[in-house]
């Protein structure tokens, strides 16, 4: 089965026991708004990438923690565009949650998300304890403090903001928590999988920032010119066009050698190497031609 399918299998999964019996119905509506129709997927493919890589042996958990992943970064998504945050009207070419809902059940979805990310991984704890307690355990820091996606955001209520430390929070956290994740899931050391997942993490908020300074918002279905708009860090504006440009190449060129020693590393690596393709907003492509 292809992944994409496995990962719409098991997100369909959570979110069905997440909106079962008792659920009010505009939460539960809500719910599936904010996870479905999906986007890109691109943490959870790339975690399930990894796990075919290192061969796979407990799919079931690869699919959970990949899941586990598209729901946490889904939750990140529907805080991020309520009006405390960027103010987003549009995410994924529809109206944002709390522009669909209203903001308490925004707030209420995203932390739903969360709590489902954890549940859907603790199902899996008795089938293979130590796997899952370290799935629990790195996934969770992705999104904590002092260095996940909360982090991440909360650097936007400091004064001062380093470029680097505030990508690698807001998003490469989550990038390495899918590459070590889909290790993990397959019995492999975790950490030797982190590089990977932050050099594709920092080169897909490149991306987005370029995105945001130069695509056409209606191609990416979120609102452009977001960050100067709202005073936010933005890697064209502090190192320039070219030098945005040339950081993002410098690390999409380090991202297939960070592939470790693993049964499928050639596969793993020529699947990264075809410039990260699979795993790089389309519109950034067009703006580099
Ligand atoms: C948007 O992530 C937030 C960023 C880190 C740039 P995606 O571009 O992965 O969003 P979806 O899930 O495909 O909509
Ligand atoms: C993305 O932040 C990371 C999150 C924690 C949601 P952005 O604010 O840059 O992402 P977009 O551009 O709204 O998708
Ligand atoms: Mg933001
Ligand atoms: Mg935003």
């Amino acid at each position: 089965m292809d992944s994409t399918h496995r990962i719409a299998g098991a997100l369909q999964a959570s979110i069905s026991r997440a909106v079962g019996p008792g659920c009010p119905p505009q939460l539960a509506a809500a719910l599936q708004y904010a996870v479905f129709p999906s986007g890109a997927l691109v943490r959870p493919r790339l975690s399930l990438a990894v796990a075919y890589a290192c061969g796979d042996s407990a799919p079931d958990i690869a699919d959970a923690a990949a899941a586990s992943i598209e729901l946490l970064h889904c939750g990140s998504l529907v805080h991020d565009d309520l009006p405390c945050f960027d103010d987003a009207d549009t995410r994924r070419g529809k109206p944002s949650v709390h522009r669909a809902f209203g903001q308490p059940l925004a707030v209420l979805v995203g932390d739903a998300l969360i709590v489902s990310a954890f549940q859907t991984l603790a199902r899996h704890v008795l089938a293979a304890p130590e796997r899952v307690s370290a799935l629990i355990a790195l996934i969770g820091g992705s999104v904590a403090a002092p260095s996940g996606i909360i982090a991440g955001q909360a650097w936007e209520c400091e004064p001062t903001v380093p470029l680097e430390a505030y990508h690698a929070a807001k998003t490469g956290s989550l990038f390495a928590a899918a590459t070590t994740a889909g290790a993990t899931a397959a019995g492999y050391d975790a950490a030797p999988w982190r590089r990977l997942g932050e050099c594709l993490g920092e080169a897909y908020q490149l991306a987005d920032d370029i995105c945001d300074c130069m695509a056409d918002p209606a191609t990416r279905g979120k609102p452009g010119g977001r960050d100067k708009y709202l005073g936010r860090p933005n890697a064209v504006e502090e190192l320039g066009l070219p030098g945005a440009m040339q950081r993002l190449k410098s690390l999409l060129s380090e991202a297939p050698e960070s592939v470790p020693q693993c049964p499928r590393m050639d596969e793993l690596r020529a699947h990264i190497a075809i410039q990260a393709q699979p795993y790089l907003p389309k519109e950034v492509s067009r703006i580099a031609a």
